[in-house]
């Protein structure tokens, strides 16, 4: 099985096949690691997502890196919190499932995921640490294309959640 691995960094520089955006419906940029991702990609990216005509909540959709070390942006559209009583936790799950199906289909072998919907979406980050780990080793044990998943943290904290939930 590929080997899965919690860092701490700044996504935009990983050194990965694939990276992964947390973005909104729109896909037209926005703050957070959005914003970080299409800085450094260069505006093709924006053109290229202009193309797209958005994404719903718990989709992904796959757009080449342009000035990234990454050659391709899997863009996914995590869930605002709102409780957790509104389908939360199978949103979630599915942004990591069809990233993964995105990334198996064009032969990524290395994929690096932002915590997703952690920041300006509000989603606790020790719940959705859980779901991303679980979803992504469940994947795995199916398809086996994958060689290395990254989870890039942009705090200690953050890391040491996903640390403690990785050892689990
Ligand atoms: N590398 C890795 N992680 C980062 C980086 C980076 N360069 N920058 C921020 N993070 P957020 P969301 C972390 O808010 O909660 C955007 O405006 C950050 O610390 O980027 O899914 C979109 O346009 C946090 O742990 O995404 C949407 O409107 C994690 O990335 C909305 O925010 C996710 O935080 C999406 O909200």
């Amino acid at each position: 099985m590929a080997e899965i691995r919690a860092m701490r960094g700044d996504i935009t520089r990983a050194r990965v096949d694939a990276i992964v955006n947390a973005a909104n419906t729109t896909l037209l940029g926005g703050g957070g690691v959005n914003g970080a991702i299409h800085r450094a990609a260069g505006p093709e990216l924006l053109a290229e997502c202009r193309t797209l005509g958005g994404c719903p909540t718990g989709e992904a959709r796959i757009t080449r890196g342009y000035a990234l070390p990454a050659r391709y942006v899997i863009h996914t559209v995590g869930p605002v919190w709102s409780g957790g009583d509104r389908n939360e936790p199978e949103l979630l799950r599915s942004c990591y499932f069809d990233v993964l199906r995105l990334a198996s289909e064009h032969a990524v072998l290395s994929l690096a995921f932002p915590s997703i919907s952690t920041g300006a979406y509000r989603y606790p980050i020790n719940q959705a640490a859980r779901i991303a780990v679980d979803s992504v080793r469940e994947f795995l044990q199916q398809e086996g294309t994958l060689e290395r998943v990254d989870f890039v943290c942009f705090s200690d904290r953050d890391l040491a959640i996903y640390e403690e939930v990785l050892a689990t």
